[in-house]
């Protein structure tokens, strides 16, 4: 178990783990529909990657040494009634089988189908435990849910209570409360695109807050640079910048 998480968070204490896990539920997602030809160049600056098993068979070449983080929850879809309603979507057999590094599992607390999702989760841990395997619990947030540091507080202490290894969840105004109260690494999700300045500080104020680091897809590969904006969320994760710094490095690299 610590072998796998040392793999996935650096000696730094902190992680740029690559989300291109979308297709799960979104199908070709803007940016990701030649999934190999966005995501092969993102590979050597990023510490871990998050896909599903499908994205990780087709699309990447497995002498690639980096941690993968498998996505093995799901079964809604974005046009379906029911898209907080995920279940188990790979064995853990087939998780040993791929080799992953760590699993990833969403659960839906204060939704309707909170229960089943994690109890989902909750039965994953048991199976990833036996193994050795490490549990990132996605937290994630229904339309109806009120995103403030109260509400990722309850759901990211319940995914680490629950036995979750690490937790992935988003960034909110008074995060520093959110990391003080879960015992686990957190990192953030970036969300939808945004500006890349905005982007580059989120991840800022995310790390100054106490996060492990990020686990951030659409604000990477949807950049109008995405090799360069992942050079500069490294800057921010690993080497210190400043959301000023890390811009200048993505308005240099993007020349490039
Ligand atoms: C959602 O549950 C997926 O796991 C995505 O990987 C996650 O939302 C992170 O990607 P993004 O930075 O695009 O929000």
């Amino acid at each position: 178990m610590k072998n796998r998480l040392s793999r996935i968070i650096k000696k730094d204490g902190r992680t740029l783990m690559l989300a291109v896990d979308h297709g799960y539920f979104m199908g070709p997602t803007t940016g990701l529909e030649k999934f190999d030809e966005t995501v092969n160049p993102l590979i050597p600056y990023a510490d871990a990657l998050m896909l599903t098993r499908g994205a990780l068979r087709n699309y990447v070449d497995p002498s690639n040494d980096i941690p993968i983080i498998l996505r093995v929850s799901g079964g809604t879809s974005i046009i379906g009634k029911e898209l907080l309603h995920e279940g188990i979507i790979v064995s853990i057999e087939d998780a040993i089988r791929l080799n992953a590094s760590a699993i990833a599992f969403s659960i839906m607390v204060g939704a309707d189908f909170e229960r089943d999702t994690i109890l989902g989760l909750t039965q994953y841990i048991d199976d990833a435990e036996r193994y050795g395997i490490p549990v990132l619990a996605v937290t994630a947030v229904g339309r109806e849910m009120k995103r403030d540091a109260k509400y990722i507080s309850l759901a990211s202490r319940m995914a680490a209570e629950l036995g979750a290894h690490m937790v992935k969840t988003y960034y909110v105004e008074g995060f520093e409360k959110v990391v003080e109260s879960c015992p686990v690494p957190i990192v953030i999700a970036g969300g939808k695109k945004i500006p890349e300045q905005d982007a580059l500080k989120m991840a800022y104020d995310a790390i100054q807050a106490g996060a492990a680091g990020v686990d951030m897809g659409r604000n990477i590969f949807q950049s109008s640079n995405p090799v360069a904006m992942i050079k500069a969320v490294r800057a921010i994760v690993h080497e210190g910048a400043t959301p000023k710094e890390a811009f200048d490095i993505f308005k240099e690299e993007s020349k490039g």
